[in-house]
């Protein structure tokens, strides 16, 4: 550590532990919930690395995160960001092997939107030569999700259902179904998008502004039989639309994007038609999934960034000490990730 600066600059938490509201992912100024400040270089612990940032992405869950509204308490002058990419400059006992190398990496020890980050090893994947750094900082949360959900949906039948789909996740996830042969049914907000999402590889693709999509989902529904819907809206239209679905059916809620709580209309589906309402966190999945089920997925997401089937659209580019006065305005744009460099 000792070529390394006692500071750094960081986007830090201005507030402590849950917030107890339920606003969605959504922020009109970025300075009510961070600041930028110079802080303390972190100091890796006992199997833990310290990394150089090159990129990190800013994520729905960050969002959640900072206003205090997501699965883990917030820690008051911490930095904030889940996610990112960079070069291990320094490494505890036992995580030595990762010296030297770029790593995409989820934040475990002090946050991604900060000039150096420490995380645990096991929380690293080293990068091939020809992953891009853009790439590299969205390269675990949601490409493990693509592959974890998909995986899902392609064990419980052929088509499955994607609200947002023009999220990058969603993107990622019906490229991945046309891939493996699947149906990939596509809800969207924006008419517009729908050539792009058919391109991408959705068979189908709803409006959800359509006064008439409950019915047009029914009748696809009856058609193609889709067992799984991997849903990041969970609100109403999602529950009208669970309850359009065949027997079996599985309500997979991943994400809160919509404020709206839904209500159950037709319990006696859960009950006579064996359908069942779920969530999924990729936490949760990369606790309980065997290292080498993992391995595998990490391989299979690298090669097909690498060889260009998936691509990380990026909206805009901010530089970290940047990052607070122009996060909310970025975040308007709806066409892609904002990117934090140093
Ligand atoms: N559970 C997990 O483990 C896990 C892991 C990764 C991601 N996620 C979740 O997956 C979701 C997508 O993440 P991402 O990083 O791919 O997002 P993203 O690229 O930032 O895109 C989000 C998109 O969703 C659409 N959207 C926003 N609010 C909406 C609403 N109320 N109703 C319908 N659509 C809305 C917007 O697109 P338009 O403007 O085009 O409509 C927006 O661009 C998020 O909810 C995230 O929290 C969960």
């Amino acid at each position: 550590m000792t070529d390394l600066p006692q500071t750094m600059f960081a986007a830090i938490l201005k507030h402590n532990g849950y917030s107890g509201t339920a606003t969605g992912p959504a922020i009109e100024n970025a300075a009510d919930w961070l600041e930028g400040a110079e802080v303390p270089t972190p100091e890796p612990g006992p199997g833990q690395v310290l990394i150089r940032l090159r990129a990190a992405s800013v994520n729905p869950s960050d969002l959640h995160f900072i206003k205090g509204e997501y699965g883990q308490p917030r820690v008051k002058g911490s930095p904030a960001g889940f996610e990112g990419c960079g070069d291990v400059v320094a490494a505890g006992k036992g995580a030595e092997a990762l010296q030297g190398q770029r790593v995409a990496f989820v934040a475990a020890g002090s946050g991604a939107w900060a000039e150096y980050v420490v995380t645990q090893m096991q929380m690293c994947i080293p990068l091939r030569p020809d992953i891009s750094d853009d790439d590299g900082a969205a390269q675990i949360v949601n490409p493990m999700t693509a592959m974890a959900m998909v995986d899902m949906a392609k064990a419980d039948g052929d088509a499955f259902v994607v609200s947002a789909a023009t999220s990058q996740l969603g993107k990622l996830m019906c490229s991945l179904g046309r891939d493996l042969g699947l149906k990939p049914i596509a809800l969207v907000r924006r008419a517009e998008t729908t050539g792009m999402l058919k391109d991408l590889g959705a068979a189908e693709v709803l409006v959800t502004t359509d006064e008439d999509v409950v019915a047009k989902f029914a009748d696809l529904s009856a058609q193609l039989k889709p067992r799984v819907f991997l849903d990041a809206v969970t609100d109403q239209l999602s529950e009208q639309l669970f309850c359009a679905m065949p027997n079996r059916a599985r309500w997979i809620s991943y994400g809160k994007l919509s404020t709206e709580a839904p209500t159950l209309t037709q319990t006696g589906q859960l009950i006579f038609m064996s359908k069942r309402i779920e969530g999924f966190w990729l936490t949760n999945w990369m606790m309980s999934t065997p290292p080498a089920d993992q391995m595998r997925v990490v391989a299979e997401v690298q090669a097909r960034f690498a060889d260009g089937r998936w691509k990380t659209d990026v909206s805009e580019h901010l530089r970290l000490k940047n990052l607070v006065p122009n996060l909310a305005d970025a975040l308007k744009k709806s066409d892609g990730k904002v990117i934090i460099t140093p």
